[in-house]
């Protein structure tokens, strides 16, 4: 208080007995019981605040019947308020006054008095309702259950509220509460206020909250939904503009006129073309024009920045060194031989001819082959930022091309803003998972966007939807990955040269793990070599028995996880060096998870070992047979398409021919586990062939052959696809022997030299060859008999 005020304060008239000081209220209704902030400004209103904080009286707040009324009369009020005691008095900086008051009881003014610097009233207090009738008792256990769903809808609602709610003895107070936090007009709390009678007040805040939470209830259905595509386009624009606040607040941003010419600056030296500059000097005119206050002014300096920020100039590119990028490939990675050759040659190509349009790179192969990381390492190869997008999934064309900036929250499409994250034009691009490109439907193609956005012939003038110019990717250098090929659209895969990575065998996991994840996994957990060591032995027990895939993904994950453990065990002092050895694993990762699980499973006729092709790079499947007393009937289960079904009949009626048997009192049942996929279907002809004859002949199969081959009704093996990967599965199944159509013999050029020298090969040309091989001949004296 200044000393002005004070000397009129101290001067002012007493007020009679039953007479209240007054404080307008625009827009907010205090209720009994409620704890409420409460800003004056008008200095009526803050001299009502202070001579009651002097005095030590309650307030009466009454709420106007227009907000925006400044110099307010007796009659623009509503005469019905609350007392409220001020339990905080803060006096803000620039001349407001804020007060934390605490709401006491309903009062009705009798008459306004004259003579005071604000409003002074004779008022008569409303009794508070008796509340213990089981009218009200019901409505009240009514509103508590309400109010307990309505603050588990609300998002930001704190915890405590729903113990205070249901902490609640009074029926009037807790309406009185309710009403308080409804999100309705002012005059509506007002109407709520001024209903005395308790049974009619709990119903009108009941039908209120049951509307409200109707409305909760679907937004946040609505708001689960929307969320996320929100968040992510809006949550830059929301954090730039906190950013330019909480600066303003500092004192460190530039204020109004001097950001304009910090944007015109950054603009001018952005280095667009000309066209494009005339465009943005246009629009930072109407931005001038326009102000920045309005929500469109501050839509057109974010879209201003977006254009100053891209890397427009036309640098020259940093020279491809080969040699060096020789060098840095094989740093980062073990093994891959003719892969890297396929990249250096990709990059002389590009060396001689730097302004040619070479084809784009696609790296297909299973997960965790290295596929993300090559791409960043011919990036670093190359002295270039390396940028990825995932394209998984992406439906919406707008992902890619942006959206238009007419639309609320638009932002470049992701390419774009990969660029602007580069600050160079000179950047590694990596679309991963292109094979997951959704498909094009209502919200445009993104396939076809891509396809612009990858096209020598078009990218030069990329249009994205958000900038409206054109911008020249055509110095970028992109890269795609996916894990199969043939789910690629067929336009996109015209215009790349498709790199296969099909997998590693156990010995170069063996070496890529001791050169490469050992080391890195040691890092991350902060331990060094000299007090933690894995054996060889362990590596490949992890290997062998705790993960089976093509990449070594999950081998470093396991790897991370048994360092893990020795980091704790040294930071518990237990011990200084730790040498993890293999018979640890048991302990640390549990029971294997991959032990020998075919000499299990083969152990009893009828169980054969095929080999599949799948996206992740080939597994073995178990094709069970097993027969029940019937009529002589073929029951195939399992996710079998058409062709395999009619593999399965063929592979039966050979079965038939080739064993002699009468099968019409008995009930096949084939069963081919989920995970091969249809379309491999006919490739566990031979298997199913097999796995039929042992269950007949009731001998096993060796539990150490693994078989791939599709069958014809007259008994010869036929080619099948995917041989490599089929072959690295069997590997790593620890199978010895595996069973080709003499067909694909030329295959196993493909194959790694290690799984050549591991497995043996059998190359069938008819059944019969398989059933030598795997089952054996039969017994001499069943021989004679048959
Ligand atoms: N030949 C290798 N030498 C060294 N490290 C390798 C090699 N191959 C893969 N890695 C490592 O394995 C991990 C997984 O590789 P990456 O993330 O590149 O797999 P990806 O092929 O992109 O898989 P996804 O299809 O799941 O994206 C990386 O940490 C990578 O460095
Ligand atoms: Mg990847």
């Amino acid at each position: 208080m200044n000393a002005p005020d004070k000397a009129k304060a101290m001067a002012m008239r007493p007020l009679p007995e039953d007479a209240l000081i007054l404080i307008p209220m625009r827009n907010t209704v205090l209720f009994p019981g409620v704890i409420s902030p409460i800003t004056v400004g008008r200095p009526s209103s803050i001299a009502a605040a202070q001579e009651a904080a002097r005095t030590n009286k309650p307030i009466g707040f009454l709420l106007q019947r227009e907000a925006e009324k400044s110099d307010v009369k007796p009659n623009d009020l509503y005469w019905v308020g609350t007392t409220g005691n001020v339990v905080r008095y803060i006096t803000g900086n620039e001349g407001a006054h804020h007060l934390v008051v605490q709401g006491q009881s309903r009062i009705r003014v009798l008459e306004f008095l004259e003579g005071w610097p604000f409003l002074v009233a004779r008022v008569a207090a409303v009794e508070a309702q008796d509340e213990t009738s089981p009218e009200i008792e019901a409505r009240f256990l009514q509103l508590k259950q309400q109010a307990a769903e309505a603050i588990e809808l609300l998002p930001g609602a704190p915890g405590e509220l729903s113990l205070v709610v249901q902490g609640m003895t009074s029926a009037g107070m807790l309406a009185d509460m309710v009403a308080n936090l409804l999100d309705v007009k002012s005059a509506d709390k007002q109407d709520l206020l001024e209903t005395f009678d308790l049974r009619r007040r709990l119903d009108k805040v009941i039908a209120r909250l049951s509307e409200r939470v109707g409305v909760l209830r679907i937004s946040k259905e609505i708001g689960e939904k929307t969320q996320k595509q929100f968040n992510e386009r809006q949550r830059e624009h929301v954090l730039r503009e906190q950013m330019r606040q909480i600066q303003k607040e500092l004192g460190e941003g530039e204020d109004g006129e001097s950001e304009l010419a910090g944007l015109k600056k950054a603009i001018d030296a952005a280095g667009m073309p000309e066209d494009t500059h005339k465009h943005a000097a246009k629009e930072l005119k109407r931005l001038q024009r326009m102000g920045e206050g309005s929500a469109e002014g501050s839509m057109l300096r974010t879209y201003l920045e977006w254009l100053s920020e891209l890397p427009w100039k036309n640098e020259a590119a940093k020279p491809i060194d080969i040699a060096e990028a020789r060098k840095v490939l094989d740093e980062d990675h073990f093994g891959l031989d003719k892969i890297k050759r396929r990249i250096l040659e990709h990059l002389a190509v590009r060396k001689l001819n730097p302004s040619g349009k070479s084809p784009i790179l696609c790296f297909v192969g299973p997960p965790g082959v290295g596929k993300t990381s090559l791409g960043q390492s011919i990036a670093r190869a190359m002295g270039r930022k390396f940028q990825r997008i995932a394209l998984g999934g992406t439906h919406d064309e707008a992902e890619i091309r942006g959206h238009r900036r007419t639309y609320i929250g638009a932002l470049p499409g992701n390419v774009i803003q990969a660029l602007r994250r580069a600050e160079s034009k000179h950047t590694v691009l990596m679309f991963d998972e292109i094979d997951k490109l959704g498909m094009g439907g209502f919200h445009g193609d993104p396939s076809s966007a891509l396809l612009e956005v990858l096209d020598p012939e078009q990218n030069a003038k990329f249009r994205d939807n958000y900038l409206g110019v054109d911008f020249d990717l055509s110095k970028v250098m992109f890269i795609t990955t996916g894990n199969v090929l043939d789910t690629i659209p067929g336009p996109l895969r015209d215009r790349m040269e498709i790199i296969q990575l099909p997998g590693y065998t156990e010995e170069e996991k063996v070496e890529i793990a001791k050169r490469y994840l050992v080391k890195r996994q040691l890092e991350a957990n902060g331990l060094s070599s000299e007090r933690t060591s894995l054996s060889e032995e362990a590596v490949r027990a992890i290997i062998a028995d705790y993960t089976r895939e093509a990449g070594v993904r999950n081998l470093e994950r396991n790897i991370g996880a048994v360092l893990r453990n020795a980091a704790m065990r040294i930071a518990e002092g237990v011990s200084e060096k730790i040498e993890i050895s293999e018979k640890d694993l048991r302990v640390i990762l549990g029971p294997k998870k991959f032990e020998n699980e075919t000499a299990q499973r083969t152990s009893v006729p009828g169980v054969a070992t095929g080999l599949a092709w799948t996206p992740v790079g080939g597994d073995i499947l178990f094709i069970e047979t097993s027969k029940v007393p019937g009529s002589g009937k073929l029951i195939i289960t399992g996710q079998l398409g058409e062709v395999m079904k009619e593999s399965a009949q063929a592979a039966l009626t050979l079965a038939k021919v080739f064993t002699g048997e009468n099968l019409e009192k008995v009930d096949l049942h084939i069963h081919v586990p989920a995970g091969a996929t249809p379309k491999d279907g006919p490739s566990a002809g031979v298997a199913m062939f097999l796995s039929l004859v042992s269950l007949i002949r009731n001998q096993p199969i060796r539990s150490d052959v693994a078989m791939t081959g599709e069958i014809s009704l007259r008994g010869l093996v036929l080619p099948i696809g995917g041989v490599k990967e089929k072959t690295l599965a069997a590997l790593r199944a620890g199978i010895r022997t595996v069973m080709l159509p003499k067909r694909n013999e030329k295959d196993l050029e493909d194959v790694p030299a290690e799984a050549r020298q591991k497995l043996e090969f059998v190359f069938l040309e008819r059944v019969e060859d398989a059933v030598r091989t795997a089952i054996g001949e039969l017994p001499t004296a069943e021989r004679k008999a048959a």
